[in-house]
């Protein structure tokens, strides 16, 4: 009994919205940079693709999976948001896939089975338009260090305070951190953020390392998009021990976050989103290089 109330407990908690990854405005921000860097056939396939012609034809789209996964239709696309890594942070991190990614999927498996039906012609327009939204959605999550830890329901049940709120620590990352530094949670918000790192990674900070960031890249074999995602996994996870939980538990349990950790946050958030933004744009472009 006690394991069944368990298990359920912890199906109850997965389905909690407070479990979505970035909030709607990182997702957003992550779609306009990539617009703002994929190809022009990249860009006619897609607003083909989706039916709509706007400059707004990846954004529009790139929370939908969020929606999605609360529906009776969708509800097997939860676990796609996440890879619950088993590590132990602060003191060692990492993601295995074999340990990590079980039956149900995982955040790395979903990319890698939406890039296989978005190559794949034989997939009717509407299961394209549905793998697109995916891609879009889950190359965002991937970035958020706690959609790839296991810890705590990646965060979820890390009770903190922001700006005096009860919270807990999955959704500052989400929403919290991001809208501090862009100044709010509206579609505007997210185009003059993506805007600004888009800046930085064409004459800015991120100049120089932009295209380290895509290097591996390679949507050519099932293991190549397997590793590719794997690797972005991995990066993101890193921060849980670097920075997320760098104190360890006791530093942000019950603690308010908004100063000085919102402070240590603000750089590897803007880098998180700058980079999935630039690598959606080439993975973007691999995959309908590829079609
Ligand atoms: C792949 O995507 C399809 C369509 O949404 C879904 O039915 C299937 O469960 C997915 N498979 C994996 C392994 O993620």
């Amino acid at each position: 009994m006690a394991r069944l109330l368990t298990l359920t407990f912890l199906v109850l908690a997965t389905a909690l919205p407070g479990a979505l990854a970035w909030g709607a405005m990182g997702h957003e921000t992550v779609a306009y940079i990539a617009s703002n860097f994929v190809s022009s056939s990249t860009q006619s396939y897609f607003q083909s693709l989706l039916g709509d012609t706007s400059g707004d034809y990846l954004a529009s789209v790139a929370s939908w999976a969020d929606s999605y996964r609360y529906t009776t239709a969708g509800k097997f696309s939860a676990p796609f948001h996440f890879v619950d890594a088993n590590d132990n942070p602060p003191s060692s991190c990492g993601v295995d896939f074999s340990r990590d990614c079980d039956a149900e999927g995982c955040v790395i498996s979903a990319i890698q089975n939406y890039t296989r039906i978005l190559l794949d012609s034989r997939y009717s327009a509407a299961n394209r338009v549905i793998a697109a939204k995916m891609v879009i959605h889950f190359v965002g999550d991937i970035g958020q260090p706690l959609h790839c830890e296991a810890l705590d329901v990646g965060g979820n049940d890390i009770d903190v305070t922001y700006d005096g709120d009860d919270t807990n620590l999955h959704a500052i990352w989400d929403s919290d951190i991001p809208e501090s530094i862009s100044g709010g949670s509206s579609m505007a918000s997210a185009k003059t953020w993506a805007s600004t790192l888009t800046t930085a990674i064409n004459s800015g900070d991120y100049k120089s390392q932009a295209s380290s960031w895509v290097s591996g890249l390679s949507v050519a074999t099932a293991a190549s998009q397997q590793a590719t995602a794997l690797q972005w996994a991995s990066e993101a996870n890193a921060y849980v021990c670097s920075t997320v939980l760098k104190g360890g538990l006791s530093t942000v349990q019950n603690k308010e976050l908004s100063g000085a950790y919102t402070t240590a946050a603000d750089p590897v958030v803007k880098l998180q989103i700058a980079k999935q933004g630039y690598r959606l744009a080439k993975y973007l472009d691999a995959i309908v290089a590829a079609i």
